[in-house]
């Protein structure tokens, strides 16, 4: 997380270091420090060097980015919003934080999480920033 700066994630930079949600337009928020650094440590067995991980509802990208360098460039990270807006934004940000994520080991695409994101599956972690009551098939079970 030391290694994303999340002022380039957050509408508002002067409050980017706050331990709380921040808007970031189009009725979404960032998650905060602590519900990220939880979900990094919690997935980090499953993030190594050459992981793929697929973060469904990207947001403005800040969580992709973390995986993206987890993983490295031998690695590949797919992040899914189903919002085009923050899709486009999610990678302006990226390019302003630290563009060579984008070469090889970061993307983003527009989509329904609920459907997964089978052009990159099978993935090593996937990590679900927006709610949903069950864990749906195409998610679970990407390649059936
Ligand atoms: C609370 S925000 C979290 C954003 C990001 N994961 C983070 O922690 O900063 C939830 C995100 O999920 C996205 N989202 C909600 N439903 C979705 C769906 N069915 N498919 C893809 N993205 C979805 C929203 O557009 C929003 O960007």
């Amino acid at each position: 997380m030391k290694m994303v700066d999340r002022k380039h994630y957050c509408l508002n930079p002067e409050e980017a270091y706050f331990d709380s949600p921040q808007f970031i337009g189009y009725n979404a928020t960032i998650s905060a420090p602590h519900m990220h650094a939880y979900a990094l440590d919690y997935l980090e067995a499953s993030c190594k060097e050459g992981s793929r991980v697929l973060d469904i509802g990207s947001g403005s990208g800040y969580l992709a980015a973390c995986f993206a360098h987890m993983v490295g460039p031998k690695g590949k990270v797919v992040g899914i919003d189903h919002i085009p807006e923050l899709v486009e934004q999610s990678k302006l940000n990226v390019q302003a934080d630290h563009p060579a994520l984008l070469e090889n080991q970061l993307e983003f695409h527009v989509g329904d999480g609920r459907v997964g994101f089978e052009a990159a599956a099978p993935y090593d972690a996937i990590h679900v920033g927006a709610y949903h009551p069950t864990i749906p098939h195409q998610v679970h079970h990407p390649l059936t």
